[in-house]
């Protein structure tokens, strides 16, 4: 086999090392510059909150938003909970109906389920057999009381990206707000929230190459959007708590970082995520890609991700035998709770008989780290 150190990491979709750039950035915002951006009597509080500031207009500008329409949130889970439950508290006057897909991230119909329980109408759309959403069911899933759709960017699992823009100017067309969870795009392909005709969208810095513990919710000008934290009125009230200094400032150089080596990135992971497709396709056994073709379709599949189902025995002893390399049985968002993906699910697999495993390969990932996975699965079987 060949010489890699081990254990080899392939999750990039669950989370990615922070860059050692990124961390280099933040330090000084632990030790030296540690003041509360809210402390508005001292040079303390001065120096954190101008780096709030440079950092906000940073990520704004990579999304092309302006620093007002970002709020500072502690990831993409809160920024879905904060978009959803917060749209819909401020437009429940107007309607109680929101539309979502199927394969959605949990912190979205988890988030809709609640308000499903509280009074609100939910409608969960299919997806086709690559994940995708059609726009077509969108338009006539919509009623005059529709007051939100949350139809995600980037699949988690599967990688599928769905055609945002023309969704967006669905909405747009009939007046409902749009929100997309861009949590799996956001430095990895371009995202511009002006060009994609979208009013809110998650991120988060930790599958970016930056800290956990910190997203940003894009709320486009004039948008209603009803706290769902309050306290010290932070954030323009839109959501209360003390700044995570560190994290924003590590944030936002992540953000930086993506938006310059973007191109160098995307071909990096998709020459990987295709070696890997193409060696599994030649083990000789049967197999099933989840998602949209990478070879075929790679403006349609996130960059690093790649998901297949083994079936019967074969599966069992490919997932045994990659002990030393760490892929997912589903995504780290679900296996917290367990049970088959409802991802795969939503595409129409039975879960039983099969082994399906998401493989994210990211901007450390090396080639000799394929061909060791390559060279476990050639002996698995
Ligand atoms: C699509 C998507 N949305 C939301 C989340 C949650 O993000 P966070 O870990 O920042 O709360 C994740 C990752 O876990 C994700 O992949």
């Amino acid at each position: 086999m060949t010489a890699v150190k081990l254990p080899i990491y392939l999750d990039y979709n669950a989370t990615t090392p922070c860059d050692s750039r990124v961390f280099e950035a933040m330090r000084p915002y632990f030790t030296e510059f540690f003041g509360n951006a809210a402390s508005s009597s001292h040079i303390f509080g001065w120096q954190a909150r101008a780096a709030v500031d440079n950092s906000r207009k940073t990520i704004a500008e990579a999304i092309g938003a302006t620093p007002d329409e970002i709020v500072f949130t502690s990831g993409a889970t809160e920024s879905d909970n904060l978009a959803i439950k917060g749209t819909a508290e401020a437009n429940a006057a107007r309607g109680r109906h929101i539309i979502t897909a199927a394969s959605e991230h949990k912190a979205v119909l988890d988030s809709c389920k609640h308000l499903g329980d509280t009074g609100f109408e939910i409608t969960i759309l299919p997806v086709d057999a690559e994940g995708f959403v059609s726009s077509d069911d969108i338009a006539a899933a919509m009623r005059n009381d529709t007051i939100l759709v949350t139809i995600m960017h980037g699949n988690n699992e599967i990688g599928t990206i769905q055609n945002i823009a023309e969704i967006g100017a669905v909405c747009r067309g009939r007046g409902v707000i749009f929100h997309t969870d861009a949590t799996q795009t956001i430095g990895k392909i371009p995202f511009n929230a002006v060009e994609l005709n979208v009013d809110m969208a998650s991120l988060t810095a930790h599958k970016v190459y930056g800290p956990k513990g910190v997203g940003a919710l894009y709320i486009r000008k004039n948008s209603n959007v009803a706290a769902q934290t309050h306290g010290g009125g932070h954030e323009s009230g839109a959501r209360s708590g003390t700044l995570n200094v560190p994290g924003i400032v590590g944030f936002a150089k992540a953000i930086e970082i993506a938006a310059l080596e973007m191109q160098r990135d995307i071909a990096h992971c998709r020459s990987l995520r295709d070696k890997l497709w193409n060696g599994i396709q030649s083990l000789g056994i049967e197999t099933r890609l989840n998602g949209p073709d990478p070879i075929t379709n790679p403006e349609k599949r996130l960059p690093g991700n790649l998901n297949v189902s083994f079936y019967g025995d074969a599966g069992e002893l490919i997932a045994g035998n990659l002990f030393n390399v760490a892929v997912s049985a589903g995504s780290a968002c679900t296996s917290a709770s367990g049970g088959f993906s409802h991802v795969l699910s939503s595409l129409g697999l039975p879960g039983s008989n099969m082994t399906s495993l998401r493989f994210g390969v990211g901007r450390f990932s090396l080639e000799e780290e394929i061909d060791y996975t390559l060279d476990c699965m050639r002996s698995a079987l």
